[in-house]
């Protein structure tokens, strides 16, 4: 049977831990339903299935987000671009070529590189072979290349890249000095004209203020609430030509 393209779960171990804990808050509130204490009766019922409940809505919408609405998201930021298929992409913390390969379809005589350090709890099944798995099953192996380098230095001279993408990757370094780097080097390697489509679902605001401060000219965009969780926000940024 053909195998699909694999495109891995977002945060596994989050995910995880978010039905554990909703599971550990509903049998805390079936097997003690009320506490009674001299007179006084108190029940926990209540106070127990809210974050029960809370906990497994939280754990279904990033599984609804990891198996369906990435992809959607990937189609919004993509359509940033005016793609004219002769571009020099960068796609920033690829993990399993979500944008790099949705990039690739878009290029003819251009080429997509995707950059990752393969944190294993940032994504199952994370790494260069699933990648290669899904670039051969997508049929894009002719416009892409994958390096193993992070966003924080990359080997790229200036002004290689005509669009730069990333999702979900920047938060994942954890200092602030360490994402304005990152940025820094994105507007590096930006070409003059280039533009760049960021996402994350935190920190997007201190992305927008590194780039306005190297020069790009920069629009937020609002949350998207349709089938992002937690829901994301996208930037795109401008450098001059
Ligand atoms: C949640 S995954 C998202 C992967 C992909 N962008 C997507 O949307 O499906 C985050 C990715 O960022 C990568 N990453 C985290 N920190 C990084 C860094 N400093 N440099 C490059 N990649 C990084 C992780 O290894 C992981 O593959």
């Amino acid at each position: 049977m053909a195998r699909k393209p694999d495109y891995g779960i977002d945060a596994p171990g989050v995910i995880r831990n978010m039905f554990i804990a909703g599971a550990l808050f509903l049998v805390v509130a079936l097997v003690f339903p009320k506490v009674t204490i001299g007179p006084l009766v108190f029940l926990l019922i209540p106070g127990f299935f809210w974050p029960a409940g809370w906990f497994f809505l939280t754990g279904i919408l990033m599984l609804i987000y990891a198996l369906a609405g990435k992809f959607r998201h990937r189609e919004r930021m993509l359509a940033k671009v005016s793609w004219n298929s002769s571009e020099q992409v960068l796609d920033v913390g690829t993990g399993r070529g979500l944008l790099l390969i949705g990039a690739a379809k878009r290029l003819t005589s251009g080429h997509a590189t995707g950059i990752d350090i393969w944190n294993a709890e940032d994504l199952s099944g994370n790494g260069p072979e699933g990648l290669k798995a899904n670039i051969a099953m997508e049929g894009v192996g002719e416009h892409t290349t994958i390096l193993s380098e992070d966003a924080q230095k990359v080997s790229f001279a200036d002004g290689t890249f005509d669009v730069v993408l990333s999702n979900l990757c920047l938060h994942n370094i954890y200092n602030k000095p360490g994402r304005a780097k990152a940025c820094s080097e994105i507007v590096r390697v930006l070409k003059p004209g280039g533009v760049a489509v960021i996402s994350d679902y935190k920190h997007v605001r201190e992305y927008a203020s590194e780039f306005t401060k190297n020069g790009l000219r920069v629009e937020l965009c609002s949350l998207d609430w349709t089938g992002t969780f937690p829901p994301l926000r996208m930037l795109v940024a401008r450098k001059t030509a």
